[in-house]
C-alpha cells in the first residue's frame, strides 16, 4: 500500500486543510489533497467519501478529514466498512487511537482546535503504529463482524422491501 496521506475538508475545514497540506509536505509526506479548494459551502459527506475511497482502494494508507467540528466528517467516514475514523483533539487519543484501534482516518474540527495543536496531533498520529496486540486484534475482529452482520442484514432487508 502506498504511504500516501489523503486529506480533504469541507468549507469549514478548508483553511486548516491548506495549512496541514503544507505541514505534511514539510514532513516529507506524499499528500493527496482531495479538496475542497475554497470556502464556498460544500457537503462534508462528499469529502468523507473521497478520503474513504482512497483508503479502501489502497491508494492511500491514512486519511485526514476536516470539517467545522469534525463530527459530520467522522460520522460519514465511519459508514464505509473498513474505515475507522475518529475525532482527536488531543495528542493522547491521536496515538492511542492508532496503537489500539488501528484508526485509519483522523478527523479534526477546524472550529474547535487551533492550527498549532492540529499540527502536533497530526505529527503524533503519523508517528504511531498499530500494536498488533492480541486483545486489540480481537476487538477489531468484533468490529469487522458487526460490519459483516449489518451488511448481510441490510442486503436481506433490501430484498424484503423489493419483494413487498
Ligand atoms: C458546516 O457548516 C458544518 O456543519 C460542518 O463543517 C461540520 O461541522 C459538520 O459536522
Amino acid at each position: 500500500m502506498k504511504k500516501v496521506v489523503a486529506i480533504a475538508a469541507d468549507h469549514g475545514g478548508f483553511h486548516l486543510k491548506t495549512l496541514l497540506v503544507e505541514f505534511l509536505k514539510g514532513l516529507g509526506k506524499a499528500v493527496n489533497d482531495l479538496g475542497t479548494y475554497s470556502d464556498e459551502p460544500v457537503d462534508y459527506p462528499d469529502y468523507a467519501r473521497k478520503v474513504a475511497q482512497e483508503i479502501l482502494h489502497k491508494k492511500a494508507e491514512k486519511g485526514i478529514l476536516i470539517c467545522g467540528s469534525g463530527v459530520g466528517a467522522c460520522v460519514a467516514a465511519n459508514k464505509f466498512p473498513g474505515i475507522r475514523a475518529a475525532i482527536c483533539h488531543d495528542t493522547f487519543s491521536a496515538h492511542q487511537g492508532v496503537e489500539d484501534d488501528d484508526m485509519n482516518i483522523l478527523c479534526l474540527g477546524a472550529r474547535v482546535i487551533g492550527p498549532e495543536l492540529a499540527k502536533e496531533i497530526v505529527r503524533i498520529w503519523l508517528s504511531a503504529s498499530f500494536s498488533g496486540a492480541e486483545r486489540h486484534c480481537r476487538r477489531l475482529a468484533k468490529i469487522d463482524q458487526i460490519e459483516r452482520e449489518f451488511t448481510k442484514w441490510r442486503a436481506k432487508k433490501g430484498k424484503e422491501v423489493k419483494d413487498e
